[in-house]
């Protein structure tokens, strides 16, 4: 019985150097392996967080996730599983850059913080960042966040490739 419980996943991420294209490449498949045969989401969101920070070490990574406030509408995004600095708990919809990419559906690339008005300041140390909307049924129900210390640090190259591995994701 034991045995079903046991990892069955190499417990190391194969982390590469080179350009931003082939450390995306490299980890894809990675990342499929992490997620494969776990339907747990809380499990999922974690694991990809942290296969995305060990191989990137960027600032923040993490999930904001959407939920109600009350028995009303979806209002607010709240934190999920994330690595790096404490952060904020609670976004609404349409603050923010996290919330502003929620009610656009869209994702957002902020290549300098302070020039993004109503930017939530989580950290004093990020200088940039990219959200990344997570959609089912056209509907978002979460956003991937990532910060990073550097001035325009995310390009296209980022927004392609985070896109595709929130696709992974299966969220029931
Ligand atoms: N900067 C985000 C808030 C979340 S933290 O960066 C972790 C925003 O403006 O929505």
């Amino acid at each position: 019985m034991i045995e079903e419980y046991l990892c069955s996943m190499s417990e190391e991420l194969n982390i590469i150097a080179g350009t931003k294209t082939e450390q995306y490449e490299s980890l894809i498949p990675q990342i499929k392996g992490l997620l494969e045969g776990e339907p747990d989401i809380v499990a999922n969101l974690a694991n990809v967080v942290a296969a995305l920070k060990e191989q990137f070490d960027w600032l923040w990574t993490g999930f904001y996730i959407v939920r109600s406030s009350s028995a009303s509408a979806k209002d607010e995004l709240v934190l999920g599983p994330f690595q790096g600095p404490v952060a904020c708990t609670r976004i609404r919809k349409g603050k923010g850059v996290c919330g502003t990419s929620w009610e656009k559906a869209q994702t957002i690339i902020v290549p300098d913080v302070e020039k993004f008005p109503g930017h939530i300041a989580c950290s004093g140390l990020s200088k940039s960042e990219i959200v990344v909307p997570v959609i089912r049924n056209n509907e978002v129900i979460a956003v991937l966040d990532v910060d990073s210390e550097e001035l325009n640090h995310f390009d296209e190259t980022d927004k392609v490739y985070l896109e595709k591995i929130v696709e992974l994701i299966a969220f029931n």
